[in-house]
Parts: structure tokens; C-alpha cells; sequence
């Protein structure tokens, strides 16, 4: 215990305690010590580090054979060297000599180094072996951004560049948005605040080494919610029409309400009419819903077209109808389109147009006159109307029978 006195007094308790434990080596004798500088250490992937470590060999040895190896021994035969082994040759150098260090350097650590590392030497006596026990912990971490389980349009996020395990070297951060450097230098990155269309990517990196990308995946009431509807063009009473809300939302809108003017009608994305009818016209909007809001759609005007309606003749002057006066018969019906309409005495084609003027009316006109109105989508004839003309002559005849003779 002679070498142990001689530490010096600022070195610390544990290493203190740390080097009363490396004495039970392989062989315990007096002399014999492998000190590691850190008993863990903590490094990112693809990094470089060193493992700092002294030795002291008994004065009388000389050490034929100083390495490092990942297993701990506890018979007499000899671990492998770990610049032997293939996984690690050309990444691990011995940097030690071969009487006091013992230090160790990695470059680009894999995920897979993470591992107990111990120091072992070999002198030309007889049972002249020492492995240092405790060896170093090495632990290999990555970067992660993390990103907060939540994120809603609106809020003030922080990311933060995560590792598995405390870096030993104490890191200098980077942020990155879409490639481009940031001005936070510490692990976190503050967001004040994410807007619902945050397309951009994030990552850090330490020391060379980069995270993977994040997005975020922001949540956001209902935007842009509109309506469409199928079949487009002209609606045809009878057909079958169904209207379709959409809207941009996360999550994806599952709620949705339709209203005709005021009064709400359905649910569900799409609203279907069956056999339309012209009482169906009207202007109908959806408003759609998720956890973070709702929107109302601007209204969608459904104007359904259908053959005349309600098709009816009036007669003008009303009331008894004298030869020689002058009657105009008019053709009404209910249609949004266009309507034509058509003339019929009997079944004879008399005219054209709205009104069907007759000057001069005589008894030729007598009969039953009807209407036909007719529109893209269809025609209808009216009921008939029965014109009687009273004759002015008869009544003369009638006074004057023997003027005939
Ligand atoms: C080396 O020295 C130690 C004591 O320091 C002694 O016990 C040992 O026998 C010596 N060995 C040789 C080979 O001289
Ligand atoms: C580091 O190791 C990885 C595989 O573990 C390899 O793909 C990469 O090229 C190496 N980088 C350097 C600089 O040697
Ligand atoms: C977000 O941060 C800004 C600026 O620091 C602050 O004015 C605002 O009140 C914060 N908003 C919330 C919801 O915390
Ligand atoms: C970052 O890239 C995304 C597409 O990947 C783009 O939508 C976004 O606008 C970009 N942001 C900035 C700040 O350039
Ligand atoms: C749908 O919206 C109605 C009223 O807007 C609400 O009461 C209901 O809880 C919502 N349902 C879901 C699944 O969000
Ligand atoms: C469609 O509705 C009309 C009345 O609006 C009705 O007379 C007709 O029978 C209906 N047709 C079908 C196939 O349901
Ligand atoms: C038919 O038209 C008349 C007058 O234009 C109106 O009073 C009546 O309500 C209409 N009937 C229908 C079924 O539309």
C-alpha cells in the first residue's frame, strides 16, 4: 500500500476508493496498479475519444505486453488483444507505453463498442500478469430531437437534443431548420409559437454528429372547408345528388353538420339527396369539427331544375266574349328555365309565344284552347279551356227571319 500513500492529497476520495478497488487485480502484489482516469464515459456515435489510464508495473518487472480487452479475467490465461479483433481493428490505437500509460483512443465509436473496457499487462516474470479491474464503461449514445407528444397551432414549443447518456465532453450545440443553421447553443430550441402549416424540418448535431430530421406534426382546428357536389352542372328533379364537405384539419375532421339555411339536415361527410325535387333548392353549408375547432363552410346554392309546373290558362277579357271583340288568352307555368309555349285548338297547332291574341272574334273561334309549356327538362299541356263566342249575328237573324229568305 506504499504507492497508495503517496497520492496526493487533492486527488479526491472516490479516486481514492476507486484505486483501493483496482488493487485485487489478477495478481495482487505489491506494486501492481492500473488507474482509469474515468469509470465511464459517455460519447456520441462516429465520435473520437480517448480513454485515459496510467499503469505501475513492479520496479523489478518489465512488461512485455500492455493492452486493452473487454473481458475480465480471472484464471491465468490471457484475454484477446482488441487490435486484434476484426470489429475493431483500425478504429482502436494503443497510445500507452510500457511503464506508466495506458491510454486508449477510439475513433468513429459504433453503437456496438458500447462496452466494459479493461487494461491488462504482462511482465517477463513468472505470473507476471495485471488486468485493472473496474475498467471503463463506455457507453455510446446517439442524437434525437424530441419533440413534445402535442404540438397545437398556436403553442410555444421546445425542442430538445437528446442523448441516452450524459456526454462526458460537454457538448456545444447546433439547430438546424431545413439545413440552416440556428442561433440556439444549447439543447434546446424554442418555437414561439408553431403555425398549423410548420412544414419545416429540424435536427442538431454535436460535434459533427447529426440527428435525424423532425417534423412537427402540428394540430389545428378546421381551415378551408368547402363544399362540392356531385353530379355537377344542372340538377334535374328526380336525380340523386350528394354533396361533399371537405376541410383541412389534424386530425382529419370526423364531425360534420349540414345545414340547409338555417336548419341543420344531416351528418357525416357527404349528404346524399335521393329523387330530388325542386323543394330541395336552397343553399346548404357544412360545418365541420375536430377537437381543436370548427368552421363553417361558405354555402353552396342548389338551384334543381324540373319540367313547367302548375301550368294554367287565363283568359282576357274575362266574362262574355262577343264577336268582333278581341280576347287574349295567357299561358302561365312554374319553371327556372327557359320556357316556350305552344298554342293548341283541338289538337291543331294555332300559335306561338306567352299570349295568343285573336282580334275579331267570331264563331270560328268557338273550341277548347290549351297550352303546352315546355322547358329543357321536360313539357306540360294545361287543362283545356272552352272559348264560347256569342253571336250577335244569330240574335239579328233571330229578329229578322225573313231578311235570310
Ligand atoms: C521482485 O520484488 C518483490 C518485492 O518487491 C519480490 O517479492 C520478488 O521476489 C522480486 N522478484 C524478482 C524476480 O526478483
Ligand atoms: C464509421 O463507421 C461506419 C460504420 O460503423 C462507416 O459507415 C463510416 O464510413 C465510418 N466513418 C469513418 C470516417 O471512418
Ligand atoms: C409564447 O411566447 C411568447 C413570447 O415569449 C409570449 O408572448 C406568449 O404569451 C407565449 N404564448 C403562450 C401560449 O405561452
Ligand atoms: C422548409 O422546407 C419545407 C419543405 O420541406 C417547406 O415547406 C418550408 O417552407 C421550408 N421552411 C423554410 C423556413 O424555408
Ligand atoms: C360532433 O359535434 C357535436 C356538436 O358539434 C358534438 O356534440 C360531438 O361531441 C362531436 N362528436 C365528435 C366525435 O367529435
Ligand atoms: C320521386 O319523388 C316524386 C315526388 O317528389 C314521387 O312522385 C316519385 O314517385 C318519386 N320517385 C321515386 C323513384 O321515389
Ligand atoms: C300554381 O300557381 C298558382 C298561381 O300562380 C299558385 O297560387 C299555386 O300555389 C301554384 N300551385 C303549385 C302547386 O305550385
Amino acid at each position: 500500500m506504499k504507492v497508495a500513500l503517496l497520492i496526493s492529497l487533492r486527488m479526491s476520495l472516490t479516486v481514492f476508493l476507486l484505486f483501493l478497488l483496482l488493487i485485487p487485480g489478477v495478481v495482487a502484489q505489491d506494486g501492481w496498479a492500473v488507474n482509469y482516469n474515468s469509470k465511464s464515459v459517455c460519447t456520441l456515435k462516429g465520435s473520437a475519444l480517448s480513454m485515459e489510464c496510467t499503469y505501475t508495473p513492479p520496479s523489478n518487472h518489465s512488461v512485455q505486453k500492455a493492452f486493452w480487452t473487454k473481458e475480465l479475467v480471472t484464471s491465468g490465461s490471457e484475454p484477446p488483444d482488441l487490435s486484434d479483433d476484426p470489429e475493431y481493428r483500425g478504429r482502436v490505437q494503443y497510445l500507452g507505453d510500457e511503464h506508466r500509460d495506458c491510454s486508449l483512443r477510439f475513433k468513429n465509436v459504433t453503437e456496438t463498442d458500447q462496452s466494459k473496457y479493461y487494461f491488462i499487462f504482462i511482465t517477463n516474470q513468472p505470473g507476471g500478469k495485471y488486468q485493472g479491474a473496474g475498467g471503463v464503461d463506455l457507453s455510446v449514445t446517439d442524437l434525437q430531437v424530441e419533440v413534445p407528444e402535442r404540438v397545437i397551432a398556436g403553442d410555444n414549443v421546445t425542442l430538445t437534443c437528446k442523448t441516452t447518456c450524459s456526454l462526458t465532453v460537454r457538448p456545444t450545440f447546433t439547430w438546424y431548420r431545413n439545413g440552416s443553421s440556428l442561433s440556439s447553443s444549447t439543447d434546446q430550441l424554442h418555437l414561439q409559437p408553431v403555425s398549423s402549416d410548420n412544414k419545416d424540418r429540424y435536427h442538431c448535431a454535436v460535434l459533427g454528429q447529426n440527428s435525424p430530421e423532425v417534423t412537427l406534426n402540428v394540430r389545428y382546428g378546421p381551415k378551408s372547408v368547402s363544399v362540392s357536389i356531385s353530379p355537377s352542372g344542372e340538377i334535374v328533379e328526380g336525380r340523386s345528388v350528394t354533396l361533399t364537405c371537405s376541410s383541412d384539419a389534424n386530425p382529419p375532421v370526423q364531425n360534420y353538420t349540414w345545414f340547409k339555411g338555417a336548419s341543420s339536415v344531416g351528418k357525416g361527410e357527404t349528404y346524399t339527396m335521393n329523387n330530388i325535387s325542386s323543394v330541395d333548392s336552397g343553399e346548404y353549408k357544412c360545418r365541420s369539427s375536430n377537437e381543436h375547432g370548427q368552421k363553417l363552410s361558405e354555402a353552396l346554392t342548389l338551384n334543381v331544375l324540373y319540367p313547367p309546373k302548375n301550368i294554367s290558362v287565363s283568359v282576357s277579357p274575362s266574362g262574355k266574349i262577343v264577336e268582333g271583340s278581341s280576347v287574349t288568352l295567357t299561358c302561365s307555368s312554374d319553371s327556372v328555365s327557359p320556357v316556350e309555349y305552344h298554342w293548341f285548338k283541338g289538337t291543331s297547332s294555332v300559335a306561338k309565344g306567352e299570349t295568343y291574341t285573336m282580334k275579331k272574334i267570331s264563331s270560328v273561334n268557338r273550341g277548347e284552347y290549351k297550352c303546352r309549356s315546355s322547358n329543357k327538362h321536360g313539357e306540360k299541356l294545361s287543362e283545356a279551356l272552352t272559348l264560347n263566342v256569342l253571336c250577335e249575328y244569330i240574335h239579328v237573324f233571330v229578329e229578322y227571319p225573313s231578311n235570310i229568305m
